[in-house]
């Protein structure tokens, strides 16, 4: 990278007020540092408690302006108290990044109903709770960008991950119809879809020694194709993609839906 792209990329977000998700670990941890590093002044939301003071006491020891709101975002009126304490705190939000999320393994006969509508609190209802009440905030001051962190499984079936992938494709295609109306307000909603990342969430997936090398393999059974490019995405690769969708370098696109997945769904 040269001088001058370093020196850009670190002030895309001088001075800018950004609430991330799903801050305490794995993709919202590396969005959140990611931010904070090129200038933004970050409030990191989870629901982990220590984890999230951990992560967040981390990037203050470095100088960054990052801090911690523990919040449920499957509650809608923990949402409008915590947007508007973020506001009184920080400043105007200019940028919202949805990245929390979670996981329920089971085939879809086998699925219970807690563990459907568990994840669609928070993979969708979160999704639409914050990005409605950050959206009126934009839309009132005519800028602001959104972004949400989908998954590639929303647009691939896949086995045991029937509730996770609808939830995804529900908060995927909100995030467009979001981004055609606020378009005429300047406000943009992207998606990124992250294929396979070394995240906690991930590596429930790899119970033997055998397992690392089937994600990248591919394996018949669960018909998946494997990971063209043979790795791993990184939380830092995600981090990149959504900073650059979040940031002005991207003020022409919105309701695009930007896969980073090593070729693992084929472009689809
Ligand atoms: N890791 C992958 O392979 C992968 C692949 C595709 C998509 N994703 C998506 O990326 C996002 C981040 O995943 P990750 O791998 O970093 O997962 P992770 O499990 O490591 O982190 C998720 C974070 O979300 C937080 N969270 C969960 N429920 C919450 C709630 N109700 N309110 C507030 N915070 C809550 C958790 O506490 C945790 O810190 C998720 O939306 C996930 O679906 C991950």
């Amino acid at each position: 990278m040269s001088d001058s792209t370093t020196q850009s990329a670190s002030v895309d977000f001088a001075g800018k007020v950004a609430i991330v998700t799903g801050a305490a670990q794995g993709i919202g941890a590396a969005v959140v540092a990611t931010l904070a590093e090129r200038g933004a002044k970050v409030a990191a939301l989870d629901v982990q408690e220590k984890a999230l003071r951990d992560t967040t006491s981390a990037l203050t020891a470095r100088g960054f302006q990052v801090r911690p709101f523990v919040v449920d975002i499957s509650d809608a009126a923990a949402i409008e108290a915590v947007v508007g304490d973020i506001e009184a705190g920080l400043g105007e939000v200019e940028v919202l990044v949805n990245v929390a999320g979670i996981l329920r393994l089971a085939s879809a006969t086998e699925l219970t109903s807690d563990d459907w509508l568990d994840t669609f609190a928070v993979n969708t209802h979160g999704v639409f709770f914050l990005s409605r009440t950050v959206g009126r905030l934009m839309k009132e001051r005519r800028r602001g960008a959104i972004v949400t962190v989908g998954s590639n499984a929303a647009a691939i079936p896949r086995t045991k991950m029937a509730a996770y992938a609808a939830s995804k494709a529900a908060s995927t295609h909100f995030t467009k119809c979001l981004g055609l109306e606020l378009a005429e307000y300047g406000v943009r909603c992207n998606i990124v879809s992250p294929g396979s990342t070394d995240t906690a969430m991930q590596r429930q997936f790899w119970t033997d020694d055998q397992a690392l090398e089937a994600v990248l393999n591919g394996s018949l059974d669960s018909y998946r194709t494997g990971i063209p490019l043979k790795r791993i995405a990184t939380p830092a690769d995600i981090a990149e993609a959504v900073a650059f969708l979040a940031s002005d370098k991207a003020r022409h696109i919105t309701m695009h839906n930007l896969c980073i997945d090593g070729g693992a769904t084929l472009g689809v």
